[in-house]
């Protein structure tokens, strides 16, 4: 049974699948509506963490396409601490028809695979956020026309959005940078993972310390906040050490002057990037958050029709 786990699971052929099929379900969308093609169909969405754009665009998703959604809220399942994992995808996977999880471990969204009898689609884990990262490749292929050879430079925190967009840069053939405090560097085991994809793709991955390093010639800039959810903890500690690391006006000199800033939000204003540079003309992070919805269309389309 196939699953939507981790970009590097996915074979560079079903990722230009996904692609080719959300800009047509976007672009029928547009024209009217899309096709009934999961009706009788529901989407369990279990949410270990807050969400908009993850939980709205499922559950939209899946209406658009004739289908149903259920949200499960941390408080309803309690996963892993009321019942074990294994024994919620056991039961789950009995009612629906899909399971859209959103957790802390990416341990936790292995295991549901592992035990579901019906697709599982990681809706973002403390490792990987892979329905993030194809929508993003997306919003580049919309704004380029293409994604080889696009140069993408990714400034902050080498987090879970950092991991999935350097595998979907390596697999769709896009050149990665990434400028992360010393400390805050992708996982090791991702960044090889990344690495090896990019070399047999002939695309190129960088890491480095100075952002001004990874913007040269950019035509991308991506940034996350540097507190992920979860680390709330470390909140004053990553604040200092991140200072360096915010888009601004300043720190954009260095990329292309027509290069386009992407966000997956939610942002933290005056933080990570500046209000001038989110609501700019450069600003692709509105339409990159619409993109959620058309992506994640030809994910449920594949996996559950
Ligand atoms: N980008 C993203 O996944 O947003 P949410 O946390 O609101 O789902
Ligand atoms: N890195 C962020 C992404 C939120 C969509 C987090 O994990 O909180």
């Amino acid at each position: 049974m196939k699953h939507f786990l981790d970009l590097a699971a996915c074979s560079k052929e079903e990722l230009q699948d996904y692609l080719e099929l959300a800009l047509q379900l976007k672009a029928e969308w547009r024209a009217g509506g899309n096709q009934p093609i999961l009706r009788g169909k529901t989407l369990g969405m279990i949410f270990q963490k807050p969400s908009l754009r993850t939980r709205v665009s499922f559950e939209m998703g899946m209406k658009h396409l004739g289908g149903d959604a259920i949200m499960l809220g941390p408080r309803e399942i309690g996963l892993g601490v009321r019942e074990s994992v294994p024994d919620v995808a056991r039961v789950l996977s009995s009612y629906v028809q899909g399971i859209m999880a959103r957790v802390y471990d990416h341990g936790d969204v292995l295991q549901l695979a592992r035990f579901s009898r019906v697709p599982v689609i990681n809706g973002l884990s403390d490792d990987y956020h892979p329905c993030q990262a194809l929508a993003d490749m997306l919003t580049i292929h919309e704004q380029f026309g293409t994604l080889r050879g696009v140069k993408l430079a990714f400034v902050g925190d080498g987090n879970n959005v950092a991991a999935s967009v350097a595998l979907a840069c390596a697999q769709f053939g896009l050149d990665f940078r990434i400028a992360t405090p010393e400390g805050y560097e992708m996982k090791a085991p991702i960044r090889e993972q990344a690495l090896e994809i990019a070399e047999r793709n002939g695309s190129s991955l960088l890491m480095c310390t100075r952002p001004e390093m990874a913007l040269a010639d950019a035509d991308v800039i991506y940034t996350d906040t540097w507190i992920s959810m979860g680390q709330e903890a470390e909140s004053a500690e990553r604040m200092d050490e991140f200072t360096a690391f915010q888009v601004n006006a300043s720190l954009l000199r260095y990329a292309r002057p027509d290069a386009i800033v992407m966000h997956c939000l939610p942002a933290h204003r005056g933080h990570e990037i500046t209000d001038e540079i989110m609501d700019g003309s450069r600003s692709r992070i509105f339409a990159q958050a619409e993109n959620r919805l058309h992506a994640q269309k030809a994910i449920l389309a594949r996996l559950l029709a």
